[in-house]
């Protein structure tokens, strides 16, 4: 018996209306548009109102995915939720979500920073591929601004909040996911985290003064990281789905800076149209990052049934996964139509 690929059949997503510009932030800390745009290729991103809640934000994105897929809450066999920025300690977000949509089915959370929701896609495609289950949707939901420090020039320029879903079934054709790599360098943790606030140094004015419970980065180590992951894991799980990078028709690298999917355009010597790129309108979303480019490329009519799509994420950990996808007769049912992204670029 053959078992079935976990093909996407649906897909939605959540921005929160708030637009941080480079323009806003110069007037934060010393930064300026034409540095940002020039080291990242970011232009603005979206910041949370106070009203968005990563469950609501969660369920926003969910709720379209659903819709797509022509599915209600009480279809639902599993809830996989990426997130590293949770409404509280306790309880884990997918609970929350799992509630508010009405849904009665399990709900798991999954952290793996940025590289979550490959890691949440490719968990919860297991269950597929099983016949555990058959109704899914996998959640990235960050709401990263809450763990950002707004007078650090180095981080705060990068990230943005965001919610992106897809819907998950047993395919019938040769359609879902065709291969995939998941990694962890946890040697390498230190160059990516929050430092206080979690039990090896708990909350405290210490902890406040210090800043510490606000993301520290070394941005010349994780660019390293990123562009060495993002070629050699494209090449891969391409390999393991019997092709090269070049026969991908499109490939989604994780959106946390221009320069970082040149330099792996480069290593590849791939042409960077075959790359998709939105990060100039949201900047680092980190787990809704690459499902928030799926989302997109679909409704841009990017990608069509039978074309397959190569995405590679990379964050704290330090983690990264990548997975190949065949795309099915779904996307050809794409109703919304977005600007294409590549016409903001920054040149
Ligand atoms: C953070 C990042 C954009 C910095 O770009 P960079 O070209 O490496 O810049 P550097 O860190 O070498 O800093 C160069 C100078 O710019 C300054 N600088 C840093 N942020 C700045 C900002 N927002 N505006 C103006 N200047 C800035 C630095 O202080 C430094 O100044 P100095 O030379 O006087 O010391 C880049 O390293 C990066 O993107 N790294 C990966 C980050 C990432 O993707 N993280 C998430 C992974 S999920």
């Amino acid at each position: 018996m053959t078992m079935p690929r976990a093909e996407i059949t649906g897909w939605g997503k959540y921005l929160p209306t708030k637009i941080l510009t480079n323009d806003d932030l110069a007037k934060m800390v010393d930064t300026n548009d034409e540095w940002i745009i020039a080291r990242t290729g970011i232009k603005e991103r979206r910041i949370r109102a106070d009203t968005d809640t990563t469950t609501s934000m969660g369920c926003a994105a969910a709720r379209d995915a659903m819709a797509v897929a022509g599915l209600t809450a009480a279809d639902l066999d599993l809830i996989v939720v990426a997130n590293s920025s949770p409404d509280y300690l306790l309880p884990a977000s997918a609970n929350l979500i799992q509630h508010e949509l009405g849904a009665t089915c399990p709900a798991l959370t999954l952290a793996a920073g940025c590289s979550g929701w490959i890691y949440s896609l490719v968990t919860a495609s297991q269950f597929i591929q099983t016949g555990a289950y058959k109704n899914i949707v996998v959640i990235g939901v960050e709401l990263i601004s809450y763990a950002i420090d707004y007078t650090d020039r180095s981080t705060c320029v990068l990230f943005g909040d965001a919610a992106a879903a897809v819907v998950i079934q047993p395919g019938t054709t040769d359609a879902g996911i065709m291969a995939f790599e998941l990694g962890s360098d946890g040697g390498h943790a230190h160059h990516l985290m929050v430092p206080g606030g979690g039990t090896r140094k708990p909350m405290s004015q210490d902890v406040v003064d210090k800043r510490e419970m606000y993301i520290r980065m070394n941005g010349q180590e994780v660019f390293k990281f990123a562009t060495r992951k993002l070629s050699s894991c494209l090449k891969n799980i391409a390999a393991s789905a019997g092709m090269t990078p070049a026969d991908l028709d499109l490939i989604i690298p994780h959106q946390a800076n221009l320069r970082i999917i040149e330099y792996a355009a480069n290593l590849l010597q791939l042409p960077m149209d075959k790359f998709f790129v939105n990060l100039h309108k949201y900047g680092n979303t980190s787990t809704a990052s690459i499902p928030l480019a799926l989302v997109e490329a679909i409704q841009e009519g990017r990608l069509k049934a039978g074309d397959v799509t190569g995405m590679v994420a990379f964050g704290s950990g330090l983690s990264w996964a990548g997975a190949v996808i065949k795309m099915g007769e779904a996307v050809n049912k794409v109703t919304a139509k977005l600007e294409p992204a590549s016409a903001a670029i920054p040149s």
